[in-house]
């Protein structure tokens, strides 16, 4: 089974991070090749940076995505929303960790709207950012985005 195919999630929290204990390694490491083999199927001619993403939901299941460009420049679109939304279609709601890799010489955090469309679904997403040579970075979404426009904040008028 593809992991962009994976089942629907569940309220389990069989994955851990942060709604949960800490994950099994073996589910990181499959996170991190999931990101990394969607990163090779980016389509990224006109920037030459390639992104690949891969989501965990607290069942343990894995989504990933890559960035695709277009000649159309403002057309493309970020790995992690092409995770993200891949997810949703999948019926997955709930995520606790995000692995991002690239081929960057330093480990790269996920854009400002990428931070923005996450944290709707996960504001407690755990975010690690990979290099193909071997950097890491780790963040929390909350870190990336301290401040975040949610749901509730439609109420606030
Ligand atoms: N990109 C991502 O996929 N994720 C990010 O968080 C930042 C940038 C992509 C968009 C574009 O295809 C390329 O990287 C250069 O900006």
């Amino acid at each position: 089974m593809s992991v962009a195919h994976a089942k629907v999630a569940t309220t389990s929290k069989a994955a851990g991070g942060a709604s949960g204990a800490k994950p099994d390694p073996r589910k990181l490491e499959a996170l991190r090749a999931a990101a990394e083999s969607a990163m090779r199927r980016a389509y990224a001619p006109y920037s030459n940076f390639l992104v690949g993403a891969a989501l965990l939901t607290p069942a343990g299941d894995i989504v990933a995505g890559c960035n695709v460009e277009n000649s159309s420049f403002p057309s493309g679109g970020c790995a992690e929303r092409g995770a993200l939304f891949a997810a949703v279609a999948a019926g997955h709601r709930h995520f606790t960790h995000l692995t991002i890799v690239t081929q960057a010489g330093e480990p790269t955090p996920p854009c400002g709207m990428c931070r923005q469309a996450l944290v709707e679904f996960a504001p407690a997403l755990e975010i690690a950012s990979i290099t193909t040579s071997g950097a890491e970075a780790r963040w929390t979404l909350s870190e990336l985005l301290p401040h975040p426009f949610t749901p509730r904040s439609l109420h606030h008028s």
